[in-house]
């Protein structure tokens, strides 16, 4: 079977993850430190904090910026769980904006339809590599005295006129997953031009510490290891070549996808778009349902994957909630369509034909 995703880990990464192990420094300590250290430069921003995942990243990013209960925070009602639960940890309400049919990305029209007097902060996320409408919504977050918070759980690398996604927002929070574009195993790392930002984060992910055992702060530790550290750097040294095997293999797919009824990952101009993962949208019109086409292609050995089935306003835990999917009509459709085929930089030439011919035989 080709997998829908397999991280791409060599002999670099064995070498210094072993190291790290045997020299005993396993915890928090130098390689941390030049990993935030060289994310920041690839990131264009003046601070780095790595972490221990995504989500907590996410969490820390919103604890930073002082959002408190009742405060309304915008995100997209088509991402990952993720982005929204961040919001409920401060007991603050996530309000869904609907995103673009074409990029899936959040709609900066339905943005400023959603902005109360209690709206405090926006969360745009880069899904799938490919950067949201960054000047726009940053332009809404001026007029309307707003935070943005990039979510780049997705998209390391991804570029917007030719700047790295990451360095636009208040702060921005990356993950690095297993599957991710690269990995440390798991973790995750905040990005930020704000040096008091930076600092409120640093001291919020090791239990408020000012100096040794003097705690100025309720904090957490969510401090990354250096084993996930040293993993990180290799996996950086790497990210724009594994990034490149992206594009190409996407550009492969969709230039050589030639069926009917299903529509190929829209490019915006003016941005690098990473290809976290390569979706297609099966319309009306294809000759099979989307089961029937998941069942189709399982059955020639490729995998695929539906990033999401559901907008997150329709996960169990939001219909609790009270809250409508009607709000984000585009997001609902969207959910029902989507389909992810493989991308990823382990693929070889063969399983790209084979997916190629296989969906072209329909
Ligand atoms: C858009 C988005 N935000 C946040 C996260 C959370 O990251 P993590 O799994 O590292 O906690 C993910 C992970 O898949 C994601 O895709």
């Amino acid at each position: 079977m080709i997998p829908i995703a397999k991280p791409t880990i060599g002999e670099e990464e064995v070498g210094a993850v072993s190291e790290i192990i045997k020299s005993g420094n396993m915890a928090s300590g130098k390689q941390v430190k030049k990993f935030e250290e060289e994310f920041a430069e690839y990131s264009e921003v003046k601070e780095s904090i790595a972490t221990v995942n995504g989500t907590v990243s996410l969490d820390l990013a919103l604890k930073a910026l002082n959002i408190k209960p009742d405060d309304e925070v915008i995100l997209p009602d088509f991402s990952f769980i993720a982005t929204a639960n961040c919001v409920l940890f401060q007991n603050a309400k996530p309000v869904f904006a609907d995103v673009d049919k074409k990029t899936f990305n959040i709609d900066a029209e339905d943005i400023k339809k959603k902005i109360t007097p209690n709206t405090k902060a926006i969360i745009g996320v880069h899904l799938f590599g490919q950067p949201f409408e960054i000047e726009k919504i940053k332009e809404i977050c001026k007029n309307n005295d707003l935070y943005l918070i990039e979510d780049c759980a997705q998209a390391h690398g991804a570029e917007y006129k030719n700047k790295k996604v990451g360095s636009f927002g208040d702060i921005g929070c990356f993950s690095l997953y297993a599957t991710k574009n690269m990995t440390s195993g798991e973790g995750g790392i905040l990005t930020t031009n704000n040096k008091v930002l930076g600092g409120k984060l640093r001291l919020l992910i090791n239990h408020g510490q000012t100096e040794k055992y003097l705690h100025s702060e309720l904090g957490y530790n969510y401090r990354m290891t250096n084993i996930q550290a040293g993993l990180g750097l290799c996996q950086l040294k790497k990210l724009d070549d594994f990034n490149k095997k992206r594009i190409d293999n996407a550009c492969y797919l969709s230039e050589n996808i030639k069926v009917s009824g299903l529509t190929l990952p829209y490019i915006k101009r003016n941005i690098k778009h990473v290809f976290h993962q390569y979706v297609v949208r099966i319309e009306d019109n294809f000759c099979m349902n989307r089961v029937e086409f998941i069942k189709y292609l399982n059955e020639n050995g490729i995998g695929c994957a539906i990033h999401y089935p559901l907008p997150i306003s329709k996960q169990p835990i939001y219909q609790k909630l009270g809250y409508s999917p009607q709000d984000c009509p585009v997001a609902a459709e969207v959910a029902e369509k989507v389909l992810s085929l493989p991308v990823h930089p382990s693929l070889i030439k063969e399983d790209l034909k084979h997916i190629v011919k296989t969906i072209n035989k329909l």
